[in-house]
């Protein structure tokens, strides 16, 4: 099926300087499919979708909609004229606007009675046909949010592209709305790219998460992958907490020693026996348990409501103490100093595959004494 939108190797530059601030960036999107561009400030987010929606146009490479070239080898396409809706991050709705005339201005060119006939449809579907009188400065934060997607949608677009929309939310209301404009765009059936420097907002609400970093994409993928099995560093550690442990493979079921033990059935090990690897091994991944093998000192907590994020001193087999970033459930508290055994989820531990090759660290030697059953599932 040919994707809704295409990118393949797309190039921004901005001068003077050069910046460059989109680089070689390749993304296809199916229909209906919710993805999101996630990463740091200044990553290029922005610039991507003012691609994407026409606004800018690249040096190098060629965007596609709906199979149609509309920017690069040699075509361009009017921005009016992708079927692109675009919500940005402060909404730009017109002040001197009422909501309705604002959701009415994006379907200027339509008939008089179409107009007013999708405009009430589509403030009546995000529940705001009250609000139609209203200005902007008479609504909340979460309203105008609304207002913005109303008018991005109201021409029926193919696609539609939000900037940051959940920024401006206090935390409460920001989970309501976000979910609220999700299952909008989903009953639409609309094909979206959001843009987030939020890996909470992108694991929640996002069929595929593409990572961003100085103008690139590092790792495409679900949630689940991104999250479980970074490809880089800057993947691991952009995208929730992790530890990152030095090892090398040892390959009898898939198992990575570490200088923190052996952890087993590691996704990406499938590397030759000795191969120096980095592995992340996320919080989650240790589950205290008094049949656990391997010990730590709690050193410090922080309640977060839904677990305990803790930093734990595990005794390596080099003989030095590690500090790990743990998960620890949420049913009572911890005191600094106090003992607790651990048992190893290892579905949440996985080779850096892009880390490996520009390591340099020296693993623990292959003939050092090994800790017995360091970890569970070996
Ligand atoms: N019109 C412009 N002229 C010059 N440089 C620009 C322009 N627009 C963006 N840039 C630069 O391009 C890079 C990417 O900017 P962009 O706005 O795409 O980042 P972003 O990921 O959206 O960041 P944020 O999360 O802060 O919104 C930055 O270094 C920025 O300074
Ligand atoms: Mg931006």
């Amino acid at each position: 099926m040919t994707p809704v939108i295409s990118l393949e190797g797309v190039t921004k530059r901005f001068w003077p300087g050069p910046v460059e601030a989109v680089s070689q960036v390749s993304l296809q999107v199916e229909e209906g499919e919710i993805v999101t561009l996630l990463g740091p400030s200044g990553c290029g987010k922005t610039t991507t979708l003012r691609l994407i929606a026409g606004f800018e146009s690249p040096d190098e490479g060629t965007i596609r909609i709906g199979g149609q070239a509309v920017s690069g080898s040699g075509a361009w396409v009017a921005p009016e004229r992708r079927g692109v809706g675009m919500v940005f991050q402060d909404y730009a709705l017109f002040p001197h606007l009422t909501v309705g005339e604002n959701v009415m201005f994006g379907l200027d060119g339509f008939p008089r009675r179409e107009k007013k006939e999708r405009t009430r449809e589509v403030l009546k579907s995000l529940g705001l046909a009250q609000l139609v009188k209203r200005y902007p400065h008479e609504l909340s934060g979460g309203q105008q949010q609304r207002v913005a997607l109303a008018r991005a949608l109201a021409p029926k677009p193919v696609v539609v592209l939000m900037d940051e929309p959940f920024s401006n939310l206090d935390a409460h209301l920001r989970e309501s709305v976000r979910d609220e404009v999700v299952a909008t765009i989903r009953r639409a059936g609309v094909t979206c790219i959001f843009v987030s420097h939020d890996q909470r907002d992108a694991l929640a609400i996002s069929d595929r998460v593409a990572v961003m970093n100085q103008g690139r994409i590092e790792q495409v993928g679900t949630p689940w992958q991104i999250y479980k099995h970074p490809d880089s560093v800057f993947v691991a550690t952009f995208v929730g907490r992790t530890n990152l442990l030095q090892g090398f493979v040892k390959n009898d079921h898939g198992c990575v020693r570490t200088e923190c033990g052996s952890f087993c059935r590691v996704e990406n090990s499938g590397l030759p026996e000795g191969t120096p690897v980095m592995v992340s091994v996320r919080p989650d991944a240790f589950e205290a348990s008094e049949e656990g093998v391997l010990e730590g000192r709690v050193v410090s907590t922080k309640y977060t409501g839904a677990h305990v994020e803790a930093v734990v001193e595990i005794l390596g087999e080099d003989g030095r103490g590690h500090q790990l970033v743990v998960h620890l459930p949420p049913t009572r508290t911890y005191a600094p100093g106090e003992l607790l055994t651990f048992r190893i989820v290892s579905e949440f531990a996985s080779v850096v595959r892009n880390a490996c090759q520009t390591l340099g660290f020296s693993p623990v030697p292959p003939d050092a004494p090994e800790r017995e059953e360091a970890a569970a599932g070996a």
